[in-house]
This record gives C-alpha cells, structure tokens and sequence, in this order.
C-alpha cells in the first residue's frame, strides 16, 4: 500500500490502545500496586523484573533495560516491521489504517481543531489575569465557590468575557480559521448571515475538558448568576463526543498519587472542589448519565469504581440508570459501589461544609452492586405475599441476566436461592430461559442494546462489523422492562424515516445550511440523504456497509444508525405513509429557524451561474415557492 501513515493516526492509535490489554494478551501480567509485572519476555529471568505502566502507556524492564510503547513492544515481540504493527493494533481498536495522500485527511483535521482548542483554552485561562472584567471571575471563584487559584490552575479554568466577538477577533484572523473555530464548537454561526460567526461563550467561566491524554477537546461554560443554561457546553463534533467523555479522567491521573479507584459524580464543580479536599479521583459525566462506554473505559484503568448520586429523585432515578450500566460490562474482580448522598446535597456543598473525612466515610459506608440491585427489583414489586415474592425473584432474574457469564454471576443466583428458598437448578433454567428470550428480541450487535435506556448514551458502540444491518425489535417486547428509552426529536425521527424508506430521498430537496449544521444527528441525515439521493435503488443496509469500513469510515454516525434503527420507533415507522412529509416537515421546520433569509441571502451571494446547477435550481424554486405561500 503506497502513502505514509500519518502522525496524528499514530497518535490516535496510541490514544485508543491500551498497553496493558496489548502486554497482557501475550504475557502474563500481575498487578503490583499501580503497575504490572511480568518475567522479561526480551532477557531470560527467574523473577520478574519487567514492568508495566498504564497510566503512562509505558513499559520497562529493570533487567535489560527493554523499554518503550504499545507499539515498539509489537515490534520487538512479535518481530513485525512498523507498518505490520500499527496494521495490527489498527485492527485490534478498530481502524482502519489511513495512508497520507494530496488531500489533509481526517485525522490532520482534527489535529487543527484541537490546535485551535488549546489555543481557546489558553486566550480563556489569560482573561482571568488580563481583562478588564477579570475581577467577577476571579472573585466568583474565590467567594462564592472557595476554590484556590491553585485549584483553578489544574483544571485550567478561565473566564470568557461579555462580548459577541473576544475568542473570534484573537483567533479568527482569516475565514478558513474562523470556518474551523466554527466546527470546533467554539462559534454560533448567524442566522441572518451564512460564513458570519459569534463566540458561543460569552460572559461565562469556562471549564476546558481534556480527553485522557490531556488534549482540550471542549469546553463547559458556566452563569455567573441564575442565567439559563446554567453550564452551556460545546456542541458534538469531530473530536468530542461527550458521552464517551469523564471531565477529570486527566487530572486524576496526573495528581493522585496512586489511582486504584475512580468516583463519578454529576458535576464539573464536584470534580473540583472534591479535588482541592485532597480527593483527586473523581470524574464527571457530561450532562448525562453513566454509560456502559463510561465504565469500560474506567475498568480499563482501575478495579472499582463508585457512582455517586444526589440524594434527590433524579438522583435516585440516576442510580437505576447506573445499575443498568453496570451490569453487562460488569467483570470478576472489579466492584462497583453506590454511593446516595443525603436529600439537598451534593459532593461539592457536602465536602465544604463537612470537609474530607466526612466524604472519605460516606463512601466507606457505600451500598454494593448487590444490595443495590436486590433493592431495586424489591421497589419494582408491586403484589403482597407469594405472588410479591415471585415477582421479586422475576426481576432478580431479569437483571442477573444483564451480567455476562462471571463467576459473580454464580454468586448472585446463589444468593437468590437461599432468599427465596428456591433449589438453583430451577432459577438457573428461568435465567437461561429469560436471556434466550431477551436474545431473540435484542439487536445482535454484541455489547448493543444495554443502553438505550439513557439519554445521549443510546448511541451505542456497534463492535464487530458483520452486524446484521436491520432488526428492527417488535413493539411489545422492545418495552417489557425497560420502559424509560427515551423519546426521538424530530431530526432523528426524519431521520429514521429516511433510513427506512430511502425512495423518498428521491422527491426530498435539503439546503446547503441545514446540510452545514454540526449537530451530529444532522450530519448523520445529510450523509443518508446524500447517498440515498445518488444511489436511488440501494437500502440502508448498503449504506452501513459503504460507511462502515475503508475511506468512508465514518463510526460516529454508523453509531447514530444503529442506535435509531434499535430504537423501538423503529418498529412503527417502517409501516408509516407519510414518511416523507414528515422528513420535509422537519426540514422546513428547521430552515424556518435557521431564517430562510439565510438560503436567499446564500443564493444571491453566489450569483447566477451557480443557478445553473440543478440541485441550486430546485432549492430555489422551492424557497420562492415558500415565499409565495407566506405571502398569501
Ligand atoms: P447541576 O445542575 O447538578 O449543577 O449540574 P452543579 O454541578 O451542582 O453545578 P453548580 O454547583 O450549581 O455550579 C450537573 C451537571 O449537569 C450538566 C453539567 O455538566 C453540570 O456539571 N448541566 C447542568 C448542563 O450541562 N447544563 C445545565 O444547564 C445544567
Ligand atoms: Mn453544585
């Protein structure tokens, strides 16, 4: 294959490879505190003196002197060349690899984002120190949250002042830059004037979020005051997908001392202020839920992990969620706690007023896996005596089958036994009769499906790639004990009509700013529209396979797909008749938003040759013919 590999795939392929799952899989590793040991596989040893670090994604042996990355460590053990390594480990996460043509690919795009970015986050962290205004930040900081400059300097925190244009005037010095800063969430673009932009965070203290390798990949902007939104965060984009993202997972590693136990909280400010009382290990989901994604990522680093709740009915509904989670990436020898904090409180006012210890002894004093799980299928209970107490053990059932096949498994059910005084032959069939049940009507995505039941997380991973394109799950049984799979709006329910009605790609025209919206779900439906569009026989199965592997990869919106075509929706929307004047409907709806000055001023602006192409010509037609309709 001709072409050179480029660095920033390099990077990318290093930030998405464990070195510990690479070692471990051709040694045996054994944990001793943070790191690994092993027998050297380079120099002949009795005891082990080689060495694994995975925080550092690094390896060493005390012996030999042996000592590199994921990547050297292929080479050197498996005696493959460079590009058969990063071939291999490619194929291990999942990528393909890519070969540097004329064209900047994906991944050096990226890497222009997040130059830009960081940059962003430099000019906010200087606002603090330089402007005019700095003084609301700074006493903000100090007074109303107690944090210590000290603190804010970890977690990088700085303040966007009042203003439409700060962040655009310092940095958007030509229009390519300022199309860029665009699509790295950092600017609005105006209704009224297509390629005009204003800064998205304005008057606001700002929280960069750093991926685990520390690279600004977003920000979350809070009020001063009781402005609405409270925290404005940057929108999805190439480099950001917030459910897969921990606020904190950075600084954590870099500032605790040993890192064997990961707490999640709601927050940013949790993370923080837990942080400046010396509890440097939590992290903080996104504004959503915990994910399984989320806490396969955290097993990968640490064996426990407690989920921390409110002590409100969110946050009780929250822990459900959380359980939901847990369970199918659960594994033996990782535990996972619940931690439920008193009514009215959360991490950030309990260890203020209470300070470390009193935090440190709550989460001593944490519920198990277990006993949450027995709770919540006694709360589901609803019948008194016998027939209570069967429907207890159902839902016991039901949820032991969430787990994959572990010995903690075994334990539950025996657990289960001698409560309901019930032989385990007999439970052990119901469970293996429940999950072929659950089975036959679940997408057969491995790992899919655990969590459609929370809000951005329902874009599940798909894993593998001879999944099967199109199952969608009947009515009835998509509900049985889930009933919470959140509702779709209106873009992914257009969506999902167009994906299981492509003809109607045909008679549908979408305009070039409603194609130019970043949000995911859009990109997503212009994709499917485009290659509906041009290819007017083909279904959404060949789309998948078009778009799942080679140059058109594109995962984050083959994960928008699964996840739509899994939803229960799925199931009455590929009956409906009306599925393109709902697509239309949307549309409309959405460039009405958008201004539909905004499409004539775009038309005029590019002047009448343009009008010559056909799909300009239709979109004209169609906008004068709304202008007529409004006018009458
Ligand atoms: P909370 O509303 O619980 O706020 O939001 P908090 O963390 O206690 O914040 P403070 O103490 O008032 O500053 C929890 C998390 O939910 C997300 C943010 O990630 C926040 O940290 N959130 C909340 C939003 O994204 N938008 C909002 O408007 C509010
Ligand atoms: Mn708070």
């Amino acid at each position: 294959m001709a072409g050179r590999i480029p660095d920033q795939f390099i990077d990318e392929l290093l930030a998405r490879t464990d070195i510990a799952d690479v070692i471990s899989s051709r040694l045996t590793l054994k944990k001793t505190g943070q790191n690994y040991s092993a027998l050297c596989p380079f120099h002949n040893e009795k005891s082990p003196s080689f060495s694994v670090n995975p925080n550092k994604q690094f390896y060493y042996c005390f012996g030999c002197g042996a000592g590199g990355n994921a990547i050297s460590f292929v080479m050197e053990h498996d005696h493959l060349d460079f590009v058969e390594t990063i071939e291999l480990l490619a194929k291990d996460v999942g990528l393909e690899v890519p070969r540097e043509q004329g064209a900047p690919d994906r991944y050096e795009q990226n890497a222009e984002l997040l130059d830009l970015l960081s940059k962003s986050a430099t000019f906010y962290q200087q606002q603090l120190i330089k402007s005019p205004e700095k003084l609301r930040a700074t006493e903000y900081l100090k007074n109303e949250r107690g944090l210590s400059g000290q603190i804010a300097k970890v977690f990088g925190l700085g303040f966007a002042p009042s203003g439409w244009d700060n962040l655009l005037t310092h940095l958007g010095t030509n229009s390519e830059t300022k199309e860029k800063l665009f699509h790295s969430g950092m600017l609005i673009e105006k209704n009224e004037q297509p390629g005009h932009y204003y800064d998205r965070f304005r008057d606001r203290i700002i929280f960069p979020i750093r991926d685990a390798r520390g690279r600004v990949i977003a920000f979350g902007g809070r009020a001063f005051g009781d402005e609405k939104p409270k925290y404005l965060n940057s929108p999805e984009t190439a480099v950001f997908h917030k459910s897969q993202e921990l606020y904190g997972l950075y600084e954590a590693k870099q500032n605790s001392r040993t890192l064997d136990h990961l707490i999640i909280v709601e927050g940013y400010m949790d993370v923080i202020v837990l942080a400046q009382h010396g509890i440097t290990n939590a992290l903080a989901t996104l504004g959503t839920s915990v994910n399984s994604q989320h806490i396969r990522k955290i097993f990968k680093l640490v064996d426990k992990v407690t989920l921390c709740f409110d002590g409100d009915k969110a946050g009780r509904a929250a822990a459900i969620r959380g359980l939901e989670a847990a369970l199918p990436v659960m594994q033996d020898g990782k535990q996972i706690r619940f931690l439920f904090l008193p009514e009215g409180e959360d991490p950030d006012s309990l260890v203020r007023q209470q300070g470390q210890e009193a935090f440190l002894k709550k989460l001593d004093d944490s519920s198990s896996l277990t006993h949450v799980l027995f709770e919540y299928a006694r709360s589901q209970v609803t019948l008194n005596d016998e027939e209570g107490e069967a429907q207890f053990t159902q839902n016991v059932i039901a949820l032991i089958g969430q787990l994959p096949d572990i010995t903690f498994k075994s334990v539950l059910l025996k657990q289960l036994a001698e409560h309901a005084r019930i032989d385990i032959e007999t439970l052990s069939t119901q469970l293996s009769q429940k999950q072929q049940e659950a089975n036959r009507y679940r997408p057969q995505t491995p790992n899919s499906g655990q969590n459609q039941l929370q809000d951005a997380s329902h874009y599940t991973q798909p894993q593998g790639t001879n999944t099967p394109y199109y199952q969608p799950v009947t009515k009835q049984k998509a509900v049985n004990l889930h009933t919470t799979t959140p509702a779709l709006n209106k873009v992914e329910q257009a969506l999902l009509c167009l994906l299981l009605h492509p003809h109607i790609a045909q008679d549908i025209e979408i305009s070039d700013p409603v194609l130019r919206q970043p949000e995911i779900e859009l990109q997503t439906l212009s994709s499917v529209w485009r290659f509906f569009k041009k290819n007017a026989t083909k279904n959404v199965g060949h789309f998948l396979g078009h778009n799942t592997l080679g140059k058109n990869a594109n995962a984050q919106q083959i994960q928008v797909i699964y996840a739509l075509l899994n939803h229960p929706d799925a199931y009455t929307k590929s009956s409906i008749s009306n599925a393109k004047q709902e697509v239309i409907d949307m549309i409309m709806e959405k460039e009405q938003n958008l201004g539909l000055n905004t499409a004539i001023a775009r038309l005029k602006s590019k002047g009448n040759e343009t009008i010559n192409n056909p799909n300009d010509r239709e979109e004209t037609y169609r906008i004068m013919e709304e202008i007529r309709k409004k006018k009458r």
